[in-house]
């Protein structure tokens, strides 16, 4: 190993072990265009971005970052040509049965967020086995937005909340935020304190848009294939130097 990569396993000397983001939300953006660039069909793109994603989450291990989100799908890309949506779904099977192992041996929990149901079956067997396979596991909390959208997850948070209601098991006076969040797909988890979008883009697309409420927002213009530590470290820098105020006057 160099001296580089070895400095690198090690958190940043500049960075604040204790102001460090607790979650860490990432909408990995820009596979297309980095497969163009180099004359590569996208789906090739994909293909390289399941290299950064892993590295960005050992990348968390390694520095103390105690949970990822990963945006991996979007309810809205089912809308891209059929050879592109086949090709993800095939991508995120054979990557979680591949990485299995390993994410057992890293003690890392997985755990998928979206509407699951509607996922080809074969992948969704995957996802029930690295779930229930790493479910005791108390590292890293890495969870994959799959078939994930925003505003579908508070509108059946909304639906069940409601037949509770109808059913007399619920009063509307005892409908507040900590109930709310119980009945959403990231139930038990923490808010993303930062979120970072790659290829320049800056919006939020659908992305935990309940949770993401007080999120600090970091957007860099490197496709994700291309996203290292290098420019993790400058995300975390930069979320180091935000004042979060969160409505107040410091
Ligand atoms: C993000 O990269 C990956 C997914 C949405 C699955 P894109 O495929 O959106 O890449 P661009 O934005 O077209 O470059
Ligand atoms: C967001 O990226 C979804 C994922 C990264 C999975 P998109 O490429 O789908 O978002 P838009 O279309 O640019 O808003
Ligand atoms: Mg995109």
């Amino acid at each position: 190993m160099t001296v580089k990569q070895s400095k690198l396993q090690e958190l940043p000397v500049d960075l604040d072990q204790n102001r460090l983001p607790h979650h860490v939300a990432v909408i990995m953006d820009g596979n297309g265009r980095w497969a163009k660039k180099r004359g590569l069909p996208r789906i090739m793109g994909h293909q390289q971005g399941v290299d950064a994603l892993k590295d960005l989450l050992r990348c968390c291990k390694d520095w103390g970052v105690p949970a990822l989100t990963a945006y991996a799908f979007s309810t809205e890309n089912w809308g891209r040509p059929l050879e592109e949506v086949d090709f993800l779904m095939t991508l995120f099977e054979r990557v979680l049965r591949r990485e299995l192992q390993e994410m057992m041996a890293e003690n890392v929990k997985i755990r998928f967020v979206g509407n699951l149901e509607s996922l080809p079956q074969s992948l969704q067997l995957e996802i029930d086995r690295g779930m229930k396979d790493t479910q005791n596991n108390r590292g890293i909390q890495f969870t994959v937005a799959t078939n994930y959208g925003g505003r579908q997850e508070i509108l059946q948070a909304c639906k069940a909340i409601a037949a509770h209601v109808h059913q007399g098991l619920l009063h509307p006076d005892d409908i507040n935020e900590e109930l709310f969040e119980s009945h959403l797909y990231t139930a038990g988890l923490s808010h993303p304190d930062l979120l970072i979008r790659t290829s320049g883009e800056m919006r939020l697309s659908n992305f935990l848009l309940w949770q993401m409420a007080y999120a600090e927002i970091y957007v860099t213009d490197t496709l994700w294939p291309d996203f290292d530590r290098t420019q993790f470290h400058l995300a975390l820098s930069a979320y180091q130097h935000r004042e979060r105020r969160f409505g107040k006057v410091m």
